[in-house]
């Protein structure tokens, strides 16, 4: 069989930011801790996954869910969720989140288990061996990308004050490990989840491309490869707007730092562009081949 490259995949544009993310948050399912994680996948681009890939009923697994956007999203269309996460103040959110959802009458359930996705099959109950719908996530990356700002009028202190970039300070989080040792990783997550997904069940992944001292890191291509490598099929290519769409024209919402590094770079002559989308690769499991019939020897078949 002849391998579909990247760009021949089928391409669908999901509208997912007319309203901002703070409003989108504003729906009762969020707590204010949750403002402080890094790189909290926006609501609307899990909503969108959940109805498309998935039936009321359906088990949705986020095996790396910072403060649980997949999980609240999940429960709040009658899906059930459960979400791995590293970090124990990030699980720890992500349980209040569904708490909230859960008080605002939303009829799915959810839980979190505070734990590393390497060992999935290890920390999940095997009940939930291919069950699990859609997996849905998003790889730790990129600190250029995060964090909230303050002024010095704000802070009293001369400069622009950087916060909330860091998912934590533990070394052992796969947000601090290099691109390659990131991806290897990732690899190890995506293979586990495989084995817990159904045979008709999905894989969606948001990424972004990001920069690493002006290096562009083409992290949807490498996510890609892992993906293959961890026995998945690459079978969609969605680009989920990080901008409004208002009469034909997009309206960004930069992030002080990304309006930063791209004036800084147009200021040194390298004519960098915004970007307003997040790719979401979507996979399916590939069908693992069948054994090779065990043949008898050669003596037998001789006839010796
Ligand atoms: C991009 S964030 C996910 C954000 C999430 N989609 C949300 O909306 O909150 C990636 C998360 O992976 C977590 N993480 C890093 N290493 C991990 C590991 N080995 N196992 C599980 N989670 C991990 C990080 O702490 C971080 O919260």
């Amino acid at each position: 069989m002849t391998e579909r490259s990247p760009a021949d995949l089928p391409t669908s544009v999901w509208i997912t930011a007319q309203r901002d993310a703070r409003t989108q948050r504003s729906n009762g399912g969020y707590h204010p801790a949750s403002t402080a994680h890094p790189a909290k996948m926006l609501p609307a681009i899990a909503a969108h996954a959940i109805t498309h890939y998935t039936r009321p009923g359906d088990l949705v697994l986020d095996p790396m869910c910072g403060i649980g956007t997949t999980l609240v999203e999940a429960v709040r269309q009658g899906r059930n969720a459960i979400g791995v996460e590293y970090e124990p103040r990030w699980a720890i959110t992500a349980r209040t989140n569904l708490a909230a959802a859960r008080r605002r009458g939303d009829t799915g359930t959810g839980k979190v288990i505070c734990a590393d996705a390497r060992h999935l099959t290890r920390t999940l109950a095997p009940a939930h061996r291919g069950k699990v719908a859609l997996v849905l996530t998003s790889p730790p990356y990129g600190a250029s990308l995060h964090g909230q700002v303050v002024s010095t009028r704000e802070s009293g202190r001369r400069g622009v004050a950087k916060f909330d970039y860091r998912y934590s300070h533990d070394p052992a989080n796969l947000a601090h490990a290099g691109t390659d040792a990131l991806l290897d990783a990732f690899t190890t997550v995506l293979a586990e989840c495989r084995r817990l997904l159904r045979p008709d069940g999905h894989v969606a992944i948001t990424t972004r491309p990001w920069r690493e001292r002006g290096e562009l890191v083409d992290l949807p291509s490498a996510v890609i490869a892992a993906g293959r490598n961890a026995g998945l099929t690459p079978v969609e290519r969605c680009v989920a707007l990080l901008a409004g769409l208002r009469d034909g024209h997009l309206v960004a919402r930069p992030s002080f730092f990304q309006l930063k590094n791209i004036r800084d770079a147009r200021a040194a002559g390298v004519p960098l562009h915004l970007i307003v989308h997040e790719d979401v690769l979507v996979f399916t499991a590939t069908p693992t081949p069948p054994p090779e019939p065990s043949w008898p020897d050669a003596a037998h078949w001789s006839g010796s």
